[in-house]
């Protein structure tokens, strides 16, 4: 699926208010400039109300700019064209999960593309396999399941549609460690080998720059830094200015910087990080 067509989504000073004209006027996002380049994991981070979710629903075309102008491909598309190439997962789809079994679920999308049985069912079948579900849980009630599974259920059902770009709301939320991983692990892949360009929204700065290419950060519906994650891990003060966390392992690297220790930008990875500071410390 490598040589398979994917969107390139350009937002262009892009902004959104809520109740525009009146007293519960809200300012969302204000003159967002941001390119996804066909393919791309981008991972949008930001403390709450800075304007993810706003932002996410402007990729699917489920919100309109109220100033500025989004283009897929470099064109104005209706909402319906936009819709079958970029599919959203909103916060929580398994809340969304209705029918009696995990594979009639995964069925609604594919079917309601107006496509044949076989056909649904061969969508249905490699949704599941995407997301790491067999046969076994197909037959299930969505209710029988697991926490996890019952998320990564609720995603086979958005990767169903085959999108060219999948937008996820914080897909990790709520889930243990365990499933934050196979969630994840399971976008990595689908960026990996079928490139199916993802957008991650997150407020977990460890899992954005572990498997993002680049992060954009948004403040108060402003983006104010979009970079590779060595980029935005050489800039913790900016993310604590933006409400976000900052990893431990980066923690302890800053503070040996501030104590004049020469190290480099600071790494994620904890055995990196370890080799870089004894490198310095035996150095000094
Ligand atoms: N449907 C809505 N109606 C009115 N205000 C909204 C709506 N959705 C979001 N907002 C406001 O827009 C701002 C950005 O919200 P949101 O995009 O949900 O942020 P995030 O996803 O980062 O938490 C917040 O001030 C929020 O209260
Ligand atoms: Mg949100």
């Amino acid at each position: 699926m490598g040589g398979a067509v994917r969107v390139r989504v350009t937002l262009e000073r892009v902004s959104h208010r809520f109740f525009p004209g009146t007293p519960r006027e809200t300012v969302a996002l204000e003159g967002v400039d941001l390119e996804l380049a066909p393919g791309e994991f981008l991972a949008l981070v930001g403390c709450t109300g800075s304007g993810k979710t706003t932002l996410l629903r402007h990729l699917n075309a489920q919100l309109r700019p109220t100033a500025g102008r989004v283009r897929w491909d470099g064109k104005a598309l209706p909402a319906d064209a936009v819709r079958r190439r970029v599919a959203l997962a909103e916060q929580f789809p398994e809340d969304a999960l209705f029918a009696d079994t995990v594979a009639e679920d995964v069925a609604f999308g594919p079917r309601n593309l107006g496509l044949s049985a076989p056909q649904v069912a061969d969508r249905v079948r490699r949704a599941l396999a995407r997301v790491g579900l067999g046969e076994e849980h197909a037959r299930r009630s969505p209710f029988a399941l697991s926490g996890g599974e019952r998320r990564r259920a609720a995603l086979a059902g958005v990767l169903a549609m085959e999108p060219e770009l999948v937008c996820l709301d914080e897909p990790t939320a709520g889930l243990d460690w365990r499933g934050c991983g196979e969630v994840l692990e399971l976008l990595a892949r689908l960026n990996r080998e079928e490139g199916v360009g993802v957008v991650l929204v997150t407020h977990r700065m460890e899992e954005a720059l572990r498997f993002a290419h680049r992060v954009a950060l948004l403040r108060s519906g402003r983006l104010v830094l979009a970079g590779d994650p060595e980029t935005v891990l050489a800039r913790p003060d900016l993310l604590r200015r933006c409400g976000l966390e900052v990893p431990p392992v980066v923690r302890v690297q800053e503070l040996l910087i501030r104590r004049g220790l020469a190290l480099a930008s600071p790494a994620l990875d904890a055995a990196a990080a370890a080799q870089r500071i004894l490198r310095a410390l035996e150095v000094g």
